[in-house]
């Protein structure tokens, strides 16, 4: 039977995640893989989640099984409140961040609609855009020139230790996202699920702290908790929030609710913050290891971007090398990693790529660095 006449006018738009797709081909595991955005198994607070799951049915009893309120359990949304320094009133919580994104894209984009975002994008941003047929474009071309653009809905960026580059803005850089979204009257959705997760260097303020009237700020318990839970929140103006928990009822009506009274309890408590601190010095660590081992091992002309958090790190190589050409070949000598192109929406810079380092087992982080300076040397020689 013939399917396709019965989908809609959107799904075409849709997108594959390359990333699931390697999942799909290789057992990750059997080899050495920089490819996911997995945090690290150890990071999760398994003695914690057993003690609160008992003390959240003592507390809570039958409501923790209950349905919930859409815009999240009371005892979530303030916890969140008191930790970021908002009313209870600007606090959504969502079924994670990536249905914040999605959310917001379906409540603010019509087909057509831009979005300015950095490119590389996130490429489960890049999913919603493209599955409400918005237009993306990089905000680098607007910022740098002429070209101001009327029907633009957000700018969406991911202003600390950026999926992919893992890149963080300056202050000057976030000023001048508040200015252009000034200029053009548009909102900013701020995707904030690593912010957390700061290694070295400073905090810079939010985009929110710069500009609260415009801004969606999107955080996660993914990596600060356990992606399993799938809870994130929305922090933004009222009259917008109005709206998303409109459409969040016809989305699933309300976020789990024993998993958001065991995030109320796990933040309230202060274990989220202990936890935070160990997983800081265990992330720290791979970073470093990983930066040590690129600078051992790779090749003249290959560079690196240096995450001051987050997960991932950015690898350029010189031009003319195809890494979305050079994959199967990486893959057959054991090694995994995301081809860069696959996070530009012109499909361009095919000689970048993206590694991870919070989740592949420290003894085999050496192990790939070499089997993939080796791919990179061959192809390099081949030229
Ligand atoms: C920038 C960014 N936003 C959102 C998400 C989605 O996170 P969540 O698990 O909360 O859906 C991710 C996950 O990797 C991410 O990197």
């Amino acid at each position: 039977m013939d399917y396709s006449k019965f989908f809609s006018a959107d799904v075409p738009s849709f997108l594959r995640s390359p990333v699931r797709e390697i999942f799909r081909k290789v057992d990750l595991g059997a080899i050495c893989s920089f490819a996911g955005g997995y945090p690290a198994a150890v990071t999760f607070p398994v003695e914690d989640i057993k003690r609160l799951s008992g003390e959240v049915l003592e507390k809570y009893g039958t409501k923790a099984l209950q349905y919930g309120a859409t815009q999240g359990v009371p005892e979530l949304r303030q916890v969140i409140a008191s930790r970021y320094g908002v009313p209870v009133s600007q606090v959504q919580i969502t079924t994670s961040s990536q249905q914040g994104i999605d959310v917001c894209t379906r409540v603010l984009a019509n087909p057509g609609d831009i979005i300015l975002a950095n490119n590389p994008v996130y490429l489960g941003a890049l999913q919603s855009f493209r599955a409400y047929r918005a237009q993306v474009l990089p905000i680098q071309s607007v910022i740098a020139g002429p070209d101001r653009q009327s029907s633009v809905k957000f700018i969406y960026v991911i202003p600390d230790f950026n999926n992919p580059s893992g890149e963080t803005m300056t202050l000057a850089e976030r000023e001048e996202i508040v200015r252009v979204a000034r200029e053009l009257d548009c909102l900013i959705v701020e995707d904030s699920p690593y912010r957390e997760l700061r290694y070295s260097g400073k905090p810079v303020k939010t985009i929110r702290e710069l500009a609260p009237e415009r801004t969606l700020h999107l955080g996660s318990f993914s990596k600060i908790f356990a992606p399993g839970f799938r809870l994130g929140w929305i922090i933004g103006p009222e009259e917008l929030l109005e709206q998303i928990y409109i459409c969040k009822q016809c989305l699933d009506l309300c976020p789990p609710v024993f998993d958001q009274y065991m995030a109320a309890e796990f933040m309230g408590s202060g274990a989220l913050d202990r936890n935070l601190e160990k997983t800081i010095v265990e992330y720290r660590r791979r970073r470093d290891l990983m930066v040590s081992l690129l600078e051992k091992y790779m090749p003249e002309g290959v560079r690196w971007t240096y995450p001051e958090g987050g997960l991932f790190l950015w690898l350029t190589l010189p031009e003319g090398i195809d890494t979305v050409a050079l994959y199967d070949e990486a893959l057959a000598a054991g090694v995994a990693y995301v081809a860069g192109s696959f996070f530009y929406t012109d499909g361009s810079h095919r000689n970048t790529m993206r590694l991870n380092f919070s989740f592949i087992d420290e003894s085999k982080m050496e192990p790939g660095i070499r089997l993939l300076t080796g791919v990179i040397c061959n192809s390099l020689n081949s030229r």
